[in-house]
């Protein structure tokens, strides 16, 4: 047990609701004792960032829509999760990571440096090949830099690869995986 979770908010970087990465995502939401707050960047609204330099002379980013359920900063438990597209996070996902560029600037221009609490991470990839997804894995740890949630990639990373010849309703290592990370929210 490490600490009370209240609320988790995952972002699923699918264009499938119900494809593998949901699977799992379904999975661990089964588990959790909490409120949960789901963003699908691929039907909700998360515009790339535009460049507009708002956020190097203002507090905050001049765009609203989905993004300000993250931003908000009122959950406790982050998951990511993503297919991998190309070894990286699926481009939606991608343009999140963009507007997080409003927290380098507010601080680089304005020397506003907002504190995120600290919170857990937990990230879920999901591939159909072999290849070690690093470049997915590397974007998803920014993210959680940013967002100052704690990522262990021993214990807080989910995945399941291969899924072209073994589905995830297959993958027994899955359950085992998630079975252990969220023993340690419970
Ligand atoms: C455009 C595209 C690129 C992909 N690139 C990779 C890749 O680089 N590595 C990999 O293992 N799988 C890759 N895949 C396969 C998906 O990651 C895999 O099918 C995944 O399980 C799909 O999850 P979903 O059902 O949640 O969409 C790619 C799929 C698509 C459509």
């Amino acid at each position: 047990m490490e600490k009370n979770i209240d609320k988790a908010l995952i972002i699923n970087g699918s264009p499938h609701r119900n494809g593998n990465t949901s699977y799992i995502t379904k999975k661990i939401k089964e588990k959790l004792n909490c409120q949960v707050e789901e963003i699908y960047p691929y039907f909700d609204k998360i515009s790339p960032c535009i460049d507009c330099h708002y956020c190097q002379k203002n507090e905050g980013c001049h765009l609203k829509d989905d993004m300000e359920k993250i931003y908000r900063d009122d959950y406790d438990l982050l998951i990511l999760a993503s297919p991998v597209h190309f070894y990286n996070l699926t481009p939606p996902m991608l343009s999140v990571v963009t507007r997080l560029n409003m927290i380098w600037c507010n601080k680089h221009f304005l020397g506003l440096e907002k504190t995120y609490h600290e919170k857990e991470g937990i990230l879920v990839l999901t591939g159909g090949g072999t290849g070690e997804p690093k470049y997915a894995i590397e974007m998803a740890m920014k993210v959680f830099k940013y967002l100052n949630a704690k990522f262990d990639i021993n214990k807080d990373y989910i995945y399941s690869l291969k899924t072209d010849t073994i589905s995830v309703l297959e993958d027994k290592n899955l359950t085992v995986m998630i079975k252990k990370r969220i023993k340690r929210i419970k």
